[in-house]
């Protein structure tokens, strides 16, 4: 089998010769540290050698449950947010057809997601579209007690008991959560629903390769045997044993840590030419931004879709402030064939075109882009993806997961925790009066 590819000539050009493989000793300490469990966030390494310790029957028991809620529901919502959201809808986006939404599909049910906002308006328009339809829930929460997911799912169980009776309920409402404690698993435990256990030593955003992701994507009807095999593929070729020179997430780490730090690029945008790839954009933002942004460092990750912002973003990313560079990620064959047909007239002058298919000009557009980034002197990483399918997906996410881990550790922080997401939710409790918090709630209200 093939694997991604990844090219970072176009980044290394902007740095001194050698720089790149100047990271190489503090990249082999990381990888020593995450094999040997030394590392800070040690004891969320569960995702390191989770591909390769996935067994059959663990994936017969995901596909079963899915079996069950395929064919009992024609809707299936997926309540979950950062972690226990993103990498489930990265990889049901970039395998569905553009317009899923639209086609009538008996073969697989609509994967719709809710508790990753609290959107009024979002929430009511989905609980009116849900009103007629026969649907499920997958309640995905680590905590369980998220306040986005718990307020989504507590209008989602009661619109699902209402409409389908609380016995039939309990068949087509799934929790993926912790193995004892939150609200999510005492709801589960009480109400009798079947249960997936996310591992302690697993962090949200890391969890993918567990039931967070699996149990929805296998209900979109995708190959979750294939994800876990591409995941295994990469585990191996990205082990610490491999040579430098050839370990695909030691290079992105070490190029990525030399430009933030020697050449003073402070913004990496991940492109994508592909419009199915912008939730794989979206969760690679989480995975490196709540990784790497603490101790007042880190790479801020932001995320283009191309060409579209070609005709946005484009502008600022070929003249702004020279403080970015590109990580791109390139599909080198699409799944489908599409060609220019000719037109006796060519109004539009683009008879030149005929017979040429469209991933072609998509690809010079690429190239083009490339070529004139980086003569406007913004560092260009390459990472080519065979095709979109399971098994490079499964590729993708784990190298992306590896690379983060010794990104992290080389830049000397603790790429598994994520404190600075609670400052929020402290003052949205305070000002919400919740009980507990009356001392935050009086001094929140003094400063307003
Ligand atoms: O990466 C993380 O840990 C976070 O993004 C979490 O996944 C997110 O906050 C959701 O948390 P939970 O699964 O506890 O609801």
């Amino acid at each position: 089998m093939e694997s991604i590819k990844l090219d970072i000539s176009k980044a290394a050009q902007f740095l001194n010769p050698g720089s790149v493989e100047g990271y190489a000793p503090q990249v082999a300490a990381a990888q020593e540290a995450l094999e040997n469990g030394t590392c800070p966030g040690n004891d969320f390494l569960g995702w390191l050698h989770l591909p390769s310790s996935i067994t059959p029957s663990f994936l017969n028991e995901v596909q079963t449950v899915a079996k069950t809620l395929r064919e009992k529901c024609e809707v299936v919502v997926v309540a979950g947010i950062g972690g226990s959201y993103l990498g489930a809808r990265a990889v049901i986006e970039a395998l569905s057809n553009s317009f899923a939404w639209l086609i009538k599909d008996k073969q697989n049910p609509t994967i719709l997601f809710a508790g990753n906002n609290i959107g009024e308006d979002y929430l009511y328009e989905l609980t009116e579209y849900l009103k007629d339809k026969r649907f499920g829930v997958i309640n995905i929460s680590k905590s369980g007690t998220t306040t986005e997911t718990a307020l989504a799912f507590r209008l989602l169980k009661k619109q699902c008991e209402t409409q389908r009776g609380k016995e039939e309920a309990r068949n087509v409402i799934v929790a993926v959560t912790d193995a004892n404690k939150g609200a999510a698993r005492t709801a589960a435990n009480q109400e009798g629903y079947k249960t997936f256990v996310i591992p302690d030593n697993v962090g949200g955003r890391f969890s993918v390769l567990t039931p967070v992701g699996l149990l929805p994507i296998a209900v979109a009807g995708f190959n979750i045997e294939q994800l876990i095999s591409g995941a295994q593929q990469m585990e191996q070729e990205t082990g610490k044993d491999r040579p430098f020179s050839e370990n695909i997430a030691a290079r992105y780490a070490a190029v990525r840590q030399a430009l933030y730090s020697q050449a003073g690029k402070k913004i990496e945008i991940i492109v994508n030419f592909q419009p199915k790839l912008h939730f794989m954009s979206e969760w690679w933002k989480q995975l490196y931004g709540e990784s790497e942004g603490k101790d007042l460092k880190g790479i801020f990750p932001a995320a283009c879709d191309f060409t579209t912002d070609l005709h946005s973003m484009g502008q600022w990313i070929q003249e702004g402030e020279r403080s970015i560079f590109e990580t791109v990620l390139s599909v080198e064959k699409p799944n489908n064939q599409l060609l220019f047909p000719h037109d006796d007239e060519n109004l539009d002058g683009l008879n030149f075109l005929e017979g040429k298919r469209v991933d072609e000009v998509n690809k010079m557009a690429e190239l083009g882009t490339r070529l004139a980034h980086v003569d406007g002197s913004v560092p260009n990483i390459r990472i080519s993806i065979p095709t979109l399918n399971e098994y490079y997906l499964g590729q993708l996410i784990y190298f992306f997961e590896k690379a983060c881990g010794i990104s992290g550790l080389v830049q000397q922080v603790n790429p598994f925790n994520q404190p600075g997401v609670e400052a929020y939710k402290k003052n949205m409790f305070a000002l919400l009066d919740k009980p507990g918090y009356e001392a935050e709630s009086k001094a929140i209200r003094e400063r307003l």
